[in-house]
């Protein structure tokens, strides 16, 4: 029997989001349940009470510091930028993935890499000291590559592009470069620096860069001078360098990248590999995967096997889709599947991901499958509340929708962080208030007037359309 995991909550909510993890198609798909024979008898209100009693796993706390409650943000390509990461963050989510970023894209600066772009490098920079513990996503199909752009990742581009990809495609730093001075710097700080080295052993820098040990160093002088005043220490740029093995976006040029590795298990621990070995061991690495790139029993092995491999190179966690490569965003996910999953390895730390819509399901997910943590996705789009209702769950109260109040908040905080993010490109505001509109449209399922609201928000275009529609449709206080 196939039941539904939604049980008694809510109907369906049409979801028309375009994908654009899949550029060329429109992947929309209405919210369905997952399949998870049983999980209507769940008793959510009951399993989200212990899950906030037992706490997250301490190894993850251990891992992220921070990540203190079993749900994140998901990496959403089009959404996940640092605007709508601190939104969530606001209320009450711990942790955060970017979007998708392609190896090649960042190695070329950020820009210029058209139709295969799937992110801006410019959107996906930790917006500031709220924007963490923060992953950074990268997808690609060169284990070079995708290791010189998890250097610079977390680098944060402390060398020029141009050394970026010398680290690619040759495999050195450009002669004559000398790294930076490295005066001031104590001894102690410097034997805490690692290694950061290529696929193959090939030592190219340290970690963290010079300039952190001397930020460091001065946050350390300037404590000992003050201290009742904490040290800040050097701030790492991505706590987490996750690898996407999971989007089902096309091949280029015949070659795999994100899901289309779990048709090609060698290559896919070639890029596992290799990104392993280029961050440094304290930065933990974790994985995306789908459950399967499709349902044959050959797939079901490969997974199998690079998950495995995963895991005995050191991954911190899996995150599982639980729909197929094949199925890309349409049909159910199948929880059953993490379910087994998580049964076969006791000791791995394993994240589940689909068809999270609201907040009851992210408990489910928890209670059914036994997943450490749950990615909320579309789940989250317009519904920051989702991160406080969970955590209101948690403590044994009842989740409460949002008031017109809040979502009025809502709206204007989005925006406004919005403009930051693009308030240094030409048309900023004009490109802020059309990128806006998607999330307008999803606010608008919370407000009694949704339909009026999409009507409106289809048409903005500017900051005053923005704000006209707030006012009108959120009247304050
Ligand atoms: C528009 C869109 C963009 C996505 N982009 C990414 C991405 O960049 N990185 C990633 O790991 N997953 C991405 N995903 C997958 C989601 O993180 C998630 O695994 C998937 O949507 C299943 O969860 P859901 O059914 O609860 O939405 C994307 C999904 C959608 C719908």
């Amino acid at each position: 029997m196939t039941t539904g995991a939604r049980g008694v909550c809510e109907p369906k909510r049409p979801n028309n989001q375009r994908v654009s993890c899949e550029a060329a198609n429109n992947n929309a798909t209405p919210p369905s349940p997952a399949i998870a024979p049983g999980a209507e008898l769940i008793d959510v209100r009951q399993a989200a009470a212990e899950i906030g009693a037992r706490g997250i796993d301490p190894r993850i706390a251990r891992l992220v510091p921070g990540f203190d409650a079993p749900f994140f943000q998901a990496g959403l390509a089009g959404y996940s930028d640092a605007a709508m990461r601190i939104v969530a963050r606001r209320h009450g989510c711990p942790f955060c993935v970017t979007e998708a970023l392609l190896d090649r894209t960042l190695l070329a600066g950020g820009r210029g890499f058209d139709k295969a772009d799937l992110g801006d490098l410019h959107d996906n920079i930790p917006g500031g000291p709220e924007d963490h513990p923060l992953a950074g996503q990268i997808m690609g199909s060169e284990p070079a590559e995708m290791a010189a752009a998890a250097i610079k990742m977390i680098e944060q581009k402390a060398r020029t592009d141009k050394q970026y990809r010398l680290l690619a495609y040759r495999g050195a730093l450009a002669p004559g470069v000398n790294p930076p001075d490295t005066e001031g710097i104590s001894e102690q700080l410097r034997a805490m620096r690692e290694h950061v080295r290529l696929p193959g052993g090939q030592q190219v820098g340290f970690w963290p860069p010079e300039k952190d040990l001397r930020d460091a160093g001065l946050a350390a002088a300037l404590a000992a001078e003050q201290p009742e005043s904490p040290a800040s220490p050097a701030q790492a740029s991505f706590e987490v360098i996750d690898v996407n093995l999971a989007c089902p976006v096309k091949k280029i040029e015949r070659k795999a990248r994100g899901g289309h590795w779990l048709a090609e298990p060698l290559g896919a621990i070639k890029i596992l590999e290799a990104v392993r070995e280029a961050v440094p061991a304290n930065i933990p690495c974790a994985v995306k995967m789908r459950r399967s790139f499709d349902d044959t029993p050959e797939m079901a092995a490969n997974f199998e096997r690079i998950f495995d491999a995963a895991m005995r190179m050191g991954y911190a966690w899996a995150t599982v889709h639980a729909r197929t490569v094949k199925q890309k965003y349409m049909g159910p996910s199948r929880w059953e599947a993490l379910r087994d999953l998580v049964r076969r390895h006791p000791n791995a730390i394993v994240f589940g991901s689909g068809d999270v819509w609201e907040v009851s399901d992210i408990f489910r997910m928890i209670a059914y499958t036994g997943v450490h943590a749950v990615s909320v996705a579309r789940g989250c789009i317009g519904n920051p509340w989702i991160f406080r209702q969970a955590r209101e769950m948690m403590a044994g109260r009842p989740p409460a929708p949002p008031t017109i109040a809040e979502q009025r908040a809502a709206l204007t905080e989005h925006f406004r962080l919005s403009l930051a993010v693009t308030h240094r490109f030409r048309h900023g505001e004009e490109t802020t208030s059309k990128m806006m509109r998607k999330f307008g449209i999803k606010f608008a399922q919370h407000h009694p007037r949704r339909d009026d609201i999409k009507r409106r928000m289809i048409g903005v275009s500017s900051a005053a359309d923005w704000w006209s529609v707030v006012d009108e449709f959120y009247p304050a206080g």
